[in-house]
């Protein structure tokens, strides 16, 4: 089966870097055009456009605010003159122990809630309401395996900020299926990126893999592939549906 995105408009946050620049990769190598999403990283864009210069396009936001990630959402769909999928990838973690004082806990929990749910809650309401006038559409949403068996001592909060995402993207399958709309999620399990660095190298590789069926680390190639066959349609009826890839750890 060999898929194929011509004619489709895709936003990808996050694309800089990690996930996301494997994703949109994937989704310009299988014909799409993409908005390629950055914040600090302007240069894995850039590298992308270099490669895909009539398919992509580039935009900056800064989702820990608010006004930015409205714009970003706007910039997109003028850039590629409209929208037929949303991934929203982008996302941040930071390391609160338990015995972090509270005003440093409130600020690291404000600005994990609105990078990681806040952003990716306003892209998808301004995503569906677009979709609904304009015949359809597609968000990918990407939690983590986190949001189902929770984390560490020092992540709880990022846990937290990916199960609100799940009953969120649950919540737009459910009420705007039978508009055209259709949202799936992703929950990776340690995927090799700079996110997941720190913690690899804290338990080590040995460890981490230790805790999966498979015989090496998931990398972001395989993630990748998944999102474009939920781009592409041809996965409609797993709407609402969550597709775990860590590796078989849950079976380990
Ligand atoms: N790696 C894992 O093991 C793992 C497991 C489960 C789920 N996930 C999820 O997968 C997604 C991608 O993670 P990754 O591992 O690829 O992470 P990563 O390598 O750290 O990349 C994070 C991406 O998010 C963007 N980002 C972070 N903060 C931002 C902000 N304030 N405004 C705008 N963009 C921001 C970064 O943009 P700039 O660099 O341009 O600033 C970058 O493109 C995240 O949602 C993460 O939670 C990852």
């Amino acid at each position: 089966m060999n898929i194929d995105l011509k004619g489709k408009r895709i936003l990808v946050t996050g694309a800089s870097r990690g996930l996301g620049y494997s994703i949109a990769t994937h989704l310009l190598d299988a014909g799409a055009r993409v908005a390629l999403h950055y914040n600090r990283s302007r240069e894995g864009v850039e590298q992308i456009h270099s490669r895909y210069p009539s398919q992509a396009v580039m935009v900056g936001a800064d989702l820990s605010d608010l006004k930015s990630t409205e714009a970003l959402f706007r910039n997109a769909v003028e850039e590629l003159g409209g929208l037929d999928v949303l991934v929203n990838n982008a996302g941040m973690v930071l390391t609160m122990p338990p015995d972090m004082d509270t005003d440093a806990w409130s600020e690291a929990w404000e600005l994990t809630m609105n990078v990681n749910l806040r952003a990716p809650a306003l892209l998808s309401r301004m995503a569906v309401n677009h979709f609904v006038a304009n015949g359809g559409g597609r968000i990918v949403m990407m939690a983590s395996r986190a949001a189902f068996r929770g984390d560490t001592e020092d992540y709880m909060e990022y846990a937290a900020s990916k199960g609100g995402l799940v009953s969120y993207t649950r919540s737009i399958a459910r009420a705007f299926g039978k508009k055209g709309v259709k949202a799936f999620l992703i929950a990776p399990g340690f995927v090799r990126t700079d996110m997941a660095k720190e913690a690899i190298e804290l338990y080590g590789e040995d460890y981490v893999v230790g805790g999966i069926a498979l015989d090496r680390l998931t990398e972001p190639d395989d993630v990748s592939p998944t999102v474009v066959l939920l781009a592409s349609g041809l996965a409609d009826h797993a709407t609402g549906c969550t597709i775990d890839i860590n590796a078989g750890s849950y079976v380990h």
